[in-house]
């Protein structure tokens, strides 16, 4: 069969190399795609924002399956349009997208159908947010409603912060008019946990869990960003935790959207926080996460496209999904200044020693083709991920094979998966 992916980043790199060892597929193209990409799919230079081409694309290749990557394009509809043009895709429609599309949904969701989350309140109105901030506990969470690359959420010390913050999300729209809405929610402390699952209207199956790094700088210093490394499984999510999370959680989350009116197809990401209390809800989110599924999708044993045709039919409850018992560690190589501003276009060196080497993987996320040259392209250049029968090996390993590319302005965190010892796993 003839597969098209959408989107451009690592996750999406890592989707394709997961589709491409299906006996399934022929053919396999990628829109936009990058230079890692290019290896094993045609790419096509199609914006993922472009829904008219990507479906004029689709229907001109008779594509039989369509993967859509990131959150913007779910967001906006892209199933929606994929589908009327008669095609088969996989990712929730524009009425389930929602679920990561606004917080607001998200969290009266939650709280309808009793699904443990910090307890929060919404306006849309400023001076109401900033009357709720004076009789609020500190510290504070404030999150804009709609979607803003993740860098739409503030943890805010004291009540100057946070009428500080409710000023620039509300008023200066600094993250646009996903700001128009805010969640003033509860400050919860607890270790973070990242669960995907693969989810077809009815039927939720997990994957193995995985935790990422969101700040900048070692030991959690720095700005938040997309996720400069992750490990997988996390020692942190128990049996206990599983059982609390599959009893309250994954199958109610699933059931709500379909009492809704919007049963969801596709990958629901789970943002835990394993507080005292127990697990909550810190985010949903509509997709694979990002580095998450340089982790997860190299430990997958099932043939990718059997699951995603299973969710599409409804048939995901046939599926026994199976993980490798070993354990992987990526580390983002990062150009240094980002996620504020960093320069581009310097030569990649290495790359090659990945080709044939068993047990380790680099996941393109901004690169391009220079004439013969892969040169850097983004903030978040490469995700190197390493298998390991331990997450220690699996942590030296990835050390290790970071090493073997060179690009000038490289940046990486040095403690990727440090929390695995603490745990004694
Ligand atoms: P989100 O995009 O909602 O996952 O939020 C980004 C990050 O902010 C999370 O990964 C957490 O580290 C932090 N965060 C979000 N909500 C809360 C909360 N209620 N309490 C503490 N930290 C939070
Ligand atoms: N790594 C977090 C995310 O993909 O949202």
């Amino acid at each position: 069969m003839k597969v098209l992916i959408v989107g451009s980043g690592g996750r999406e790199h890592a989707i394709a190399a997961s589709v491409a060892k299906s006996a399934k597929v022929d053919k396999l193209y990628c829109a936009p795609g990058n230079a890692g990409i290019e290896q094993i799919a045609e790419c096509v230079p199609i914006g993922a924002m472009e829904f008219e081409k990507l479906a004029n694309f689709a229907k001109e290749k008779e594509i039989d399956l369509t993967i859509v990557g990131p959150d913007d394009p779910l967001v906006g509809g892209l199933v929606d349009v994929l589908k009327a043009a008669g095609l088969r895709v996989f990712g929730p429609d524009e009425k389930a997208a929602i679920l990561e599309g606004s917080k607001a949904f998200s969290k009266d969701l939650m709280k309808k159908y009793h699904i443990p989350t910090a307890a929060y309140e919404t306006f849309d109105d400023p001076k109401a947010a900033l009357a709720y901030l004076e009789t609020a506990d500190m510290p504070i969470v404030l999150k804009a409603d709609g979607l803003a690359l993740g860098k739409g959420v503030l943890i805010c010390q004291n009540l100057e912060e946070a009428k500080a913050g409710v000023k620039e999300i509300m008023e200066d729209k600094k993250f646009g008019d996903s700001g128009n809405k805010i969640v003033i929610e509860e400050f919860m402390t607890g270790r973070e946990v990242s669960v995907l699952s693969f989810v077809d209207g009815k039927t939720i199956k997990i994957m193995s869990s995985a935790q990422d790094h969101k700040r900048a700088g070692d030991g959690d210093t720095g700005l938040n960003t997309g996720g400069m490394g992750t490990f997988s499984p996390s020692p942190f999510y128990t049996e206990e935790v599983d059982d609390y999370c599959k009893k309250y959680i994954y199958q109610a989350t699933v059931d709500a959207m379909a009492a809704e009116g919007r049963p969801f197809q596709g990958i629901i990401f789970f943002g835990l926080m394993l507080t005292e209390k127990g697990p909550r809800v810190l985010e949903y989110n509509a997709r694979f996460g990002d580095p998450e599924a340089q982790v997860v999708l190299p430990r997958m044993k099932n043939d990718m496209i059997e699951v995603v045709e299973a969710c599409i039919d409804g048939t995901l409850d046939q599926i026994d999904l199976q993980f490798e018992e070993n354990a992987a560690v990526c580390v983002i190589l990062a150009s240094d200044g980002y996620p504020v501003s960093y320069e581009k276009g310097f030569v990649i060196k290495g790359l090659e020693r990945f080709e044939n080497t068993d047990g380790y993987y680099c996941f393109h996320a901004g690169t391009k083709r220079n004439g013969n040259d892969i040169v850097t392209n983004g903030g978040r250049v490469l995700g190197v991920t390493a298998t390991g029968d331990t997450l220690q090996k699996a942590r030296a390993n990835a050390y290790e094979a970071a090493k073997w590319v060179a690009f000038e302005n490289k940046y990486m965190r040095s403690d990727i998966g440090k929390a695995i010892d603490e745990a004694g796993a």
